[in-house]
């Protein structure tokens, strides 16, 4: 089931979805968050480190596990996503660092790293909370459309929309990665909540196809209207196409 919380914009979006990850880390202080990247869910670290600043939140307990990762980029590229989670919370609360996984992009044995990232949450009882961003074409993780649902962490090839929408953070568009490990959709599904962040009207159409159309692999995010405890937190923008 899936319940949807209008923001009137970015900043209250990103309060309620640190509200919602900072219940999660308070009632069970050694829970498993799944986090993600992208841009959307900047806010929501910003607001997380400014509570754990406040004193109002411990991660010394805390683990968590990461949606995807860029195949073939270095830790210390400042596009992996290992680099943007330790600059946008991990480096900046009390986390330890040996309770954080990313897929290791690195890894050059695609079968090897994924049987192994699938392996590890089972071993960490599954995600509690899993925290996700929504693409144009609908993917979540790196789930593009495809024929069908992936059940298990894969390695995926990037298609030529995400590699244009993520290309802005690259010096050109040969430089964005073509390939990606990312959870499956049947990994994010086996996740007990999920929490959903989605701002600005270029997503409006999306939000709509994908919480109000029918359930296809072609519309990745659809999955979730099958899984029950999803909240979809938009700003007013992105859920300006939601009906009514
Ligand atoms: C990326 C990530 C996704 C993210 C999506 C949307 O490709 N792999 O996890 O949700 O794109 O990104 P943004 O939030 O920047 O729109």
């Amino acid at each position: 089931m899936i319940k949807i919380y209008e923001a009137k914009d970015y900043q209250e979006m990103s309060r309620k979805a640190a509200n919602i990850l900072s219940a999660q880390i308070i009632l069970k202080p050694d829970c498993v968050l799944g986090l993600a990247t992208g841009s959307t869910p900047i806010g929501t670290y910003d607001q997380l480190v400014e509570w754990y600043e406040k004193g109002d939140l411990d991660f010394s307990k805390v683990k968590t596990v990461n949606l995807d990762e860029y195949r073939g980029l270095e830790r210390t590229n400042d596009q992996s996503y290992y680099y943007f989670m330790h600059e946008h919370l991990f480096d900046r609360v009390n986390i330890d660092p040996a309770n954080t996984n990313v897929p290791d992009g690195t890894e050059p044995d695609a079968e090897k790293e994924c049987e192994r990232y699938e392996r590890l949450i089972d071993s960490m009882g599954g995600v509690d909370i899993q925290l996700l961003g929504l693409g144009h074409n609908g993917h979540i993780g790196f789930n593009e459309p495809a024929a069908s649902f992936a059940q298990k962490t894969h390695c995926v090839d990037l298609t030529e929309s995400t590699i244009e929408a993520n290309k802005r953070f690259f010096a050109s568009a040969d430089d964005v990665p073509r390939q990606a490990y990312t959870m499956g959709i049947g990994t994010i599904m086996r996740a007990k909540k999920i929490l959903l962040v989605v701002n600005g009207e270029a997503k409006a159409d999306i939000v709509a196809k994908a919480f109000f159309g029918p359930v296809t692999p072609e519309v990745p995010a659809s999955i979730l209207q099958f899984h029950n405890d999803v909240v979809v937190i938009g700003d007013s923008a992105a859920l300006s196409k939601v009906p009514r």
